[in-house]
């Protein structure tokens, strides 16, 4: 891959926070990586890795201490880039039925055309939620509300879409459900995707390439290519090339009974 054409360059970034009581932490060291154009990548660490951080440092909301991200070859700061995020909670506003709260990031540019409201009713066709546009979030189960939230943070087209643990709330059932559906909506719509989570297996089906997060200091211990075809069954979920990877990964961040 060549690094003039990655979306996104993670550049030797660090982290250190000043806690409250004047101590400095450091939640990450040394960081490198890149994500192309299209590309599927999950990071993958324990619980206090850092996984939070580096996607918040990526998105702009928070500055790191060290290093640089590049977006589109621009300096994050700088850069006008069309960054995308989903959380673990969906957050949909109430009164507003599925289609406009899909709407919503288009209605704050001023952007909705007739063409962006028939690309939102084609997302939601995309994830499933095609007679669902005219309903409103409380009438769906949370999956449903999840993948709603994806939508939304399609609507704009990004560049890049960063997800933040968004399946951790849901039951392991409805999780398989959400990893289907998204595989399908990114199989559609090509964007890509940092998609931060605690499960391995969650991370290999997923990814093109699976970053790994040891812990204290966070840096990146491996960058893994995934070389199972798509689209993923469920059978490749239980093929001996993913169990491979996935003793692989949980030999690199240890304490497999801890991860779901
Ligand atoms: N605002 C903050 N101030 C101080 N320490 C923080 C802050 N945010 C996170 N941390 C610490 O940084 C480490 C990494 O946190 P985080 O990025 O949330 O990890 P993860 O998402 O992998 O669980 C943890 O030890 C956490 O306590
Ligand atoms: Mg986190």
């Amino acid at each position: 891959m060549m690094s003039s054409s990655a979306v996104i360059e993670v550049k030797d970034v660090g982290m250190t926070y000043k806690t409250r009581d004047g101590r400095s932490h450091t939640a990450l060291e040394g960081c490198n990586f890149d994500v192309a154009p299209g590309e599927f990548v999950s990071v993958v660490g324990q619980s206090g890795s850092g996984k939070s951080t580096l996607l918040r440092i990526i998105s702009g909301l928070i500055n790191n201490t060290s290093g640089e991200v590049l977006l589109k070859g621009k300096n994050v700061a700088h850069s006008l880039r069309e960054l995308a995020m989903v959380f673990q909670a969906p957050v949909l506003l109430p009164w507003r039925n599925n289609l406009d709260n899909v709407l919503l990031p288009m209605e704050f540019r001023k952007a909705v055309t007739p063409q962006v409201r028939a690309y939102a009713k084609e997302l939601l066709e995309i994830a499933g939620l095609g007679d669902q546009a005219t309903k409103y979030s409380y009438e769906l189960s949370g999956g449903m509300q999840q993948r709603v939230a994806i939508c939304r943070a399609l609507v704009s087209r990004p560049d890049i879409l960063l997800m933040d643990e968004p399946f951790g709330a849901l039951d392991a059932m409805t999780r398989d459900t959400m990893n289907f559906e998204l595989q399908r909506i990114w199989h559609e719509t090509r964007q890509s995707v940092l998609f931060v989570t605690h499960s391995i297996p969650e991370a290999i089906w997923l990814a093109d390439r699976v970053i790994v997060v040891g812990d204290r200091p966070g840096r990146i211990v491996a960058d893994i290519k995934i070389d199972i075809p798509r689209l993923r069954t469920r059978e490749h979920r239980f093929s001996e090339d993913f169990t491979a990877y996935e003793r692989q990964i949980e030999a690199l961040i240890g304490t497999p009974g801890a991860i779901s």
